[in-house]
């Protein structure tokens, strides 16, 4: 398909508007004036709750729902039930992948039920197609384990993910820190492993990111649009809807998170979409709905077009080793819409977003040379 007057997002930044032939609609040209055209974005961190809560998501309605929020590529977490820390658990996961719409990587667990305890087999794990290796979800591991788990992680040429709380000291800003901490002394005992940060949500954790990056040690982070977006006040109203791990933090925070992101010392842009069915938020479950609101969220914040490009589509691929297969969305910068959870494709309608006005949506999504999402483009 030829698109014209489209402008391209890349590491350079935005283009001006030009025409662009991409691999997918066959000899079609159309008008794509006001539009931006980017690689496809990967989210390196999602809860597709398959197997064991289809009444949060499956992988199909996550795959659906990450199109349209126009992620082309998603990392699948091993909070599952049963927890993906068996290869051929990996092995299903990929086999299942390969029929969906988009691309979904998977995680594999780095202690045997998220215990803490016990390491997986990580070379097994990587053989079997795993990506990476994450607890997400729990941090139970003491420093001596993931000191152990990243050697072995750096044998089978896998990225360590870290969900950095300590769980013994609460949910508070110095639980992040700690965990922080002591995960960089781990890495400094394991030479060749790779760590990386999950969901960094303070200030004192990207300080010690910064000086950790700055010493050469190899360690990437990323953020999440709500932890960009939003404080602890913001979703105070929302009661146990607005409950997230980690929780939502102060202004300056915000804004701390929001500077690391610019300046490179936070890598990557990542949803850690966390579905949940609407009695279980009542109930007090951690984690928001990501895919569908994302873009719109990012785009809100101004960030510098290189930044968005390096976060959402480089630097992701770079941390779990993956290429682009003809990938692609198109995005509509200025298309106004108003959140509502219950038009989403996902089956997690929990958005601290419901009921806000948005600017930017996704008009086409294509992946492995398939148009898989349109919505309203005008021809010509
Ligand atoms: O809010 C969260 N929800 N944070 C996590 O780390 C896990 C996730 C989930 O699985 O629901
Ligand atoms: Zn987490």
């Amino acid at each position: 398909m030829r698109l014209r007057h489209v402008r391209l997002l890349d590491a350079r930044g935005l283009s001006y508007p030009q025409t662009v032939e991409i691999p997918a609609g066959g000899a079609e040209e159309r008008d794509a004036t006001g539009l931006i055209l980017s690689p496809g974005w990967l989210d390196l961190h999602a809860h597709l709750r398959d197997p064991g809560f289809p009444e949060k998501e499956t992988l199909s309605s996550g795959a659906a729902s990450a199109a349209f929020g126009g992620f082309t590529h998603v990392v699948a977490m091993a909070n599952t039930m049963p927890v993906t820390d068996q290869p051929d658990r990996v092995r299903d996961l990929v086999t299942r992948a390969a029929d969906l719409p988009i691309r979904v990587s998977v995680v594999g667990a780095v202690t045997i039920g998220l215990e803490g305890r016990t390491l997986t087999d990580a070379m097994a794990l990587k053989a079997a197609g795993a990506v990476a290796l994450s607890d997400d979800g729990r941090h139970l591991m003491d420093g001596d384990t993931l000191a152990r788990a990243l050697r072995a992680a750096a044998r089978a040429g896998l990225p360590v993910l870290i969900h950095a709380q300590a769980e013994h000291l609460g949910r508070g800003p110095q639980a992040e820190a700690a965990a922080v901490q002591d995960a960089l002394d781990s890495l400094a005992q394991a030479p060749g492993a790779r760590l990386h940060i999950q969901h960094v949500s303070t200030q004192a954790a990207v300080e010690l990111i910064r000086a950790a990056k700055e010493q050469g040690m190899p360690v990437t982070a990323e953020v999440t649009p709500h932890h960009l977006a939003l404080t602890a006040g913001d979703v105070a109203p929302l009661g146990p809807f607005g409950n997230v791990s980690p929780p939502l933090r102060t202004a300056d925070d915000r804004d701390a998170l929001v500077k690391a992101l610019s300046r490179g010392v936070i890598d990557v842009i990542a949803t850690d979409h966390a579905p949940h069915e609407l009695p279980a938020k009542a109930a007090g479950a951690n984690g928001f709905h990501g895919f569908e609101t994302a873009l719109a969220v990012l785009l809100g914040l101004d960030l510098d077009p290189r930044v968005l490009y390096r976060a959402c589509v480089e630097r992701p691929r770079q941390i779990i080793d993956q290429s682009i297969d003809d990938e692609w969305i198109l995005i509509d910068p200025d298309r106004e819409w108003t959140v509502d959870p219950s038009s989403f494709k996902s089956r997690g309608k929990n958005t601290p977003f419901e009921g806000r006005r948005m600017r930017g949506r996704i008009v086409m999504t294509v992946c492995r040379g398939q148009i898989i999402v349109e919505r309203m483009l005008q021809r010509v």
